[in-house]
C-alpha cells in the first residue's frame, strides 16, 4: 500500500461545512441536523473532532469523541468515548484511522484519562480489526432493543 501524508487537526469554525460532509459519509441524518451538532458540540469543551488533510488540502478521514460520564466495558467514569471514525475508501489501509485514533488518545491523555471506550455494529468486522490494531480489547457484545409507547 502507498504511504500516504496527512496533516490530523483539530476542527476549528472554518471547517463546520468540510466536517458536516464528512459526518453524512459514516452517519444518516439530513445535512441540516449534522449542521446544528457540529455547531452544538463546537462549543463543548468535553467534545473533540479531528479531520484528516492531505496534501492537496481534501479532507479524507475524521475522528470525534466525547467524554461520557460512563461506557460499557469501561473502569473509569466519566471516560472519554470514540464516538465516529471514518476514512475516506480510496485512502483507507494506509494508518490514516491509526492516526485520527492517536489524536484522540493524545487529547484523552493531556486530559488525565487513563483509558478510551469505542464501540462497532457487530456486524462491522473491519472495525473490530481495526480497534484490534489500534490496541482497544473486546469488552461486551450489546443488542438494542426499541418498543413504541405510542398508544
Ligand atoms: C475502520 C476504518 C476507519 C479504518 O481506517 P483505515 O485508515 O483503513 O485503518 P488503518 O489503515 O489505520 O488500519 C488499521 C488496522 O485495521 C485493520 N484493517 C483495516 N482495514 C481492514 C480490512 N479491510 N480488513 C481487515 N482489517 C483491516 C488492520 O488490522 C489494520 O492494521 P494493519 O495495517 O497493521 O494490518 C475504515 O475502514 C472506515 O472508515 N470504515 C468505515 C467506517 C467505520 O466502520 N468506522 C468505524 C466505526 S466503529
Amino acid at each position: 500500500m502507498e504511504k500516504m501524508d496527512v496533516l490530523i487537526k483539530r476542527v476549528v469554525t472554518q471547517d463546520q461545512g468540510t466536517w458536516v460532509g464528512l459526518r453524512r459519509k459514516l452517519w444518516s441524518g439530513s445535512k441540516k441536523m449534522h449542521a446544528a451538532e457540529v455547531r452544538d458540540f463546537s462549543s463543548k469543551r468535553n467534545f473533540i473532532c479531528f479531520i484528516a488533510w492531505d496534501e492537496d488540502k481534501k479532507a479524507v478521514g475524521f475522528s470525534e469523541a466525547s467524554i461520557r460520564p460512563f461506557a460499557n466495558g469501561c473502569k473509569e467514569r466519566p471516560v472519554p468515548f470514540l464516538e465516529g471514525l471514518w476514512v475516506d475508501p480510496r485512502f483507507r489501509g494506509r494508518k490514516i484511522g491509526k492516526k485520527l485514533v492517536g489524536a484522540v488518545e493524545n487529547w484523552a491523555i493531556k486530559r488525565g484519562f487513563r483509558e478510551i471506550g469505542s464501540d462497532a455494529l457487530i456486524s462491522n468486522k473491519v472495525a473490530h480489526c481495526a480497534h484490534t490494531a489500534y490496541g482497544f480489547k473486546e469488552t461486551e457484545r450489546v443488542v438494542y432493543f426499541r418498543k413504541s409507547l405510542i398508544r
